[in-house]
């Protein structure tokens, strides 16, 4: 049984299959109308979330599934003190699939080696995103019309966020991409990702402060929230969480066809005025989140 935990756990193939199936789920939805018929999706979030599980189960229904779960801790028996592994496998007598999203880093792993269904990572602490980063990859390809020779600029708080730490991780498998990293010195890409992707010398980034410096040479731009949630600290959070801001004066400098992605939710760090331009992308980035995990669900049931 497959599981997706890690983006790295699909092939460069793997994840080309799944955004052309995606592509034709857009472009023939009637086809996928029934596919799932009598087959169920569980969505176990311990943490919050709109886009994620939500996306999820529109897709499980628009492929004629259906769906059950929790939106949060208090309302599962993880109250009660029943550990993950024990939620899960009895979950997996329910359902045919699982997405999971929990606030332990590793917590969807862990499921994964208890559960009778596929166990879907929908985000474990800062750690990884991978069916945000399937979003990512097809927002970057149908917008760009390609996933190689790019050069992304991921802004904000790339310690703590984990959507950045997946696309980091599966854009390092293509080539001719430049990672620019444009973050405050306490927000910089964490240690372990550091020697995951760099440490070989055979691929680097450019670590800059300012937006300003490099927008004019940026294809894509990844922007962030800061991450109150994973700080330790209400004032470090206070004093880094308005760092960038775009805004259109900060877009003058910027290509015509630069592409502008963000995982949302968004607080402050686009301002709203940018969401009318044609680069912002966010919100067919939102959109293309449950195209692709129709194509997931179909490819982990076996059905496509
Ligand atoms: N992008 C994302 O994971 O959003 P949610 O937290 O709303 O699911």
């Amino acid at each position: 049984m497959k599981h997706l935990i890690d983006p790295m756990d699909l092939s460069l193939q793997e994840i080309d299959d799944l955004l052309d199936l995606a592509d034709d789920v857009i472009a023939n939805k009637e086809k996928y109308a029934k596919v799932c018929e009598g087959k169920k999706l569980a969505t176990l979030f311990f943490e919050p979330s709109t886009r994620t599980r939500l996306s999820f189960e529109a897709a499980m229904m628009e492929l004629g599934g259906n769906v059950l779960g929790f939106s949060s801790a208090d309302s599962s028996s993880s109250t009660k003190g029943e550990s993950v592994a024990d939620t899960v496998k009895v979950v997996s007598c329910y359902a045919d699939i699982i997405a999971m999203r929990h606030p332990k880093e590793g917590a969807p792993f862990l499921a994964s080696l208890k559960s009778d269904s596929p166990i879907i990572n929908a985000g474990d602490g800062g750690h990884n995103h991978p069916t945000q980063t399937l979003t990512d990859l097809l927002t970057i390809r149908r917008e760009k019309g390609r996933l190689d020779h790019i050069t992304i600029g991921f802004c904000g708080d790339l310690k703590f966020g984990r959507t950045v730490h997946s696309l980091i991780k599966a854009l390092s498998r293509y080539e001719g991409i430049r990672f620019v990293m444009i973050s405050p010195e306490e927000l910089e890409i964490p240690e372990y990702l550091r020697e995951e992707v760099f440490s070989d010398g055979k691929l680097t980034y450019e670590q800059v402060r300012t937006l300003d410096e490099v927008m004019p040479e940026l294809d894509v731009l990844y922007m962030t929230r800061v991450q109150r949630e994973r700080f330790f600290n209400e004032a470090d959070y206070v004093r880094l969480k308005d760092t960038y801001i775009l805004d259109m004066p900060k877009l003058k400098n910027a290509k015509p066809d630069l592409s502008i992605l963000h995982p949302l939710p968004r607080v402050n760090e686009i301002a709203v005025e940018v969401d009318d331009d044609p680069r912002a992308c966010y919100f067919r980035q939102a959109l293309n989140g449950k195209y692709v995990r129709m194509a997931l669900i179909m490819n982990m049931l076996e059905i496509a």
